[in-house]
């Protein structure tokens, strides 16, 4: 049963449970007039204090579509954190206005203390360069759709591993499906933090590679996971001008890699795919943003206990 529940890690979820969200989407996706009003009466907080396209706004028309409402505020500065309050203090208000939070934060562990404090459901919408378990919810029902399995493939990803909470969260949740091989690609700086190479990575005998050269790989590549430069989480901006464009995804690389392999990338993008590659049918990041909304209309019905009529 997921009613109740918070969502702050991808591991929060069991195989079995992501795969009863998979399949209300499927059915929402297939359906979506059987779904408009299953959340009527219902409310969903959006706390967002950090920039948010589509998390935020795939929440707000998720719950919409729902039948349900939305309230928030898109930034620290539009609430009362402007003037010191503790997210302890506004989440324990929020609680007893709305139904369910989805909240995203610029520190590691914000929505943890939030949900720690809480009575209704608290979802992760991203917190500092940790966690981000929606979006991975979004790349996996992607994956999904397009193999028609979370096995046996081998994904590239690329970009900033470091500081990319998408990456992290991505890797975490993969790390329970059988035959999944990681190739991570990035400069020296950016290699993925120690926590995801050592706890989950090695632990769980995960096949991996690191290197610096897409080229080098991209052949291979079932799946490659692009990511942008997270410039927010640099300490200086000299080092953002030199890393910023380490990657950028256009035709000749396409040309190196499998007919069938998809391009996905959380978005927003900088440079790291270049236009041209928008009309290669293996470009797959806009299909993947419209899968969020629908995998967070799912996970809402399912946290809020809501079954459809
Ligand atoms: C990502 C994020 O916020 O971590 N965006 C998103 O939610 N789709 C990726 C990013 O900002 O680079």
């Amino acid at each position: 049963m997921l009613k109740g529940r918070h969502l702050i890690d991808p591991m929060d979820l069991t195989v079995e449970e992501l795969e009863s969200v998979f399949e209300l989407a499927d059915k929402i996706i297939e359906n979506p007039g059987e779904y408009t009003e299953v959340c009527k009466g219902k409310l969903l907080s959006t706390c967002f204090y950090e920039p948010s396209t589509r998390t935020r706004l795939s929440f707000e028309a998720a719950m919409l579509r729902l039948g349900g409402q939305v309230l928030g505020f898109s930034s620290a500065e539009n609430s009362s954190a402007a003037k010191g309050e503790s997210v302890r203090d506004t989440m324990m208000t929020i609680a007893s206005y709305a139904d369910i939070c989805a909240m995203r934060h610029p520190k590691e562990g914000a929505p943890k203390v939030a949900a720690l404090n809480s009575t209704i459901p608290v979802i992760n919408g991203g917190d500092g360069g940790h966690q981000h378990p929606t979006q991975t919810l979004a790349d996996l029902l992607t994956i999904r759709a397009l193999r028609g399995k979370l096995t046996d493939f081998t994904i590239g990803i690329c970009g900033d591993l470091k500081f990319g909470r998408t990456v992290h969260s991505l890797i975490k949740a993969l790390s329970r499906y059988e035959n999944i091989k990681f190739v991570l690609i990035s400069p020296e700086e950016l290699k993925i933090p120690d926590y995801i190479r050592e706890e989950i990575l090695i632990k769980k005998g995960m096949g991996f590679q690191e290197i610096e050269r897409l080229e080098d790989v991209m052949s291979e590549l079932d799946i490659l996971y692009m990511t942008r430069v997270q410039k927010e989480r640099f300490f200086n901006e000299a080092d953002y001008v030199r890393l910023k464009d380490s990657y950028i995804l256009d035709k000749d690389k396409m040309s190196m890699a499998k007919q069938d392999m998809a391009v996905l990338h959380p978005l927003p993008r900088v440079n790291e795919i270049s236009v041209e590659i928008d009309s290669d049918p293996r470009a797959a990041y806009f299909k993947q943003a419209k899968y969020g909304m629908f995998v967070r209309m799912a996970l809402i019905m399912k946290l809020l206990g809501v079954e459809k009529c």
